[in-house]
């Protein structure tokens, strides 16, 4: 077992090290976040790493890279655990929780076809009626999308 001082990946100068995720989902959060790894930052994954909190846990380190409030809610979705550290000049100068949002507008689509946002030029907007498991509902129709819906739609868009 690792000292608690011994590090897998070392620490970063300035950027973003997104913490606590739920073992597994580092991929996806980098899918969301548009990270190929052709950008040229050090990008740095690591997964499956013991957690006093969590049993196992993966961690996202992302050099010379701020996150969006919009990026930060697509993370609240998929990784609900996660802490955002903002580092600069290898400082953590600011630790985030991610929260799930009330209201989640433009970013998901209704699965219900007849939807009237499916129609028109309305904005979606899903209510959080549940946090684990993750359950929203559409407020227009009332369709309802479940973590597994919510994790492939945002896999699968391209923003
Ligand atoms: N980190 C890093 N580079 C830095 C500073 C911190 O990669 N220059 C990483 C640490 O390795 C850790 C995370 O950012 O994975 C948060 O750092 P820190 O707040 O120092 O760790 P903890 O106190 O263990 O965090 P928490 O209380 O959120 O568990
Ligand atoms: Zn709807």
């Amino acid at each position: 077992m690792k000292s608690k001082k011994e590090l897998i990946v070392s620490k970063i100068r300035n950027g973003t090290v997104i913490d606590h995720i739920p073992a597994g989902k580092a991929l996806t959060v980098l899918k969301l976040l548009g990270i190929t790894g052709r950008e040229g930052n050090v990008v740095a994954i690591v997964m499956n790493v013991e957690s006093r909190k969590l049993g196992k846990k993966d961690i996202v380190k992302i050099e010379n890279r701020e996150l969006t409030p919009k990026e930060t809610d697509m993370i609240a979705l998929i990784a609900p655990t996660a802490t955002i550290n903002i580092i600069k000049d290898f400082v953590v100068v600011e630790k985030r929780r991610v929260i799930v949002p009330k209201l989640i507008k433009g970013l998901l689509k209704c699965p219900n076809p007849t939807c009237i946002t499916r129609a028109e030029p309305i904005e979606s907007t899903f209510e959080t009626i549940s946090v684990n498991p993750l359950i929203l509902r559409c407020i227009y129709c009332g369709g309802e999308l479940k973590g597994e819906d919510i994790e492939m739609q945002l896999l699968t868009s391209t923003t």
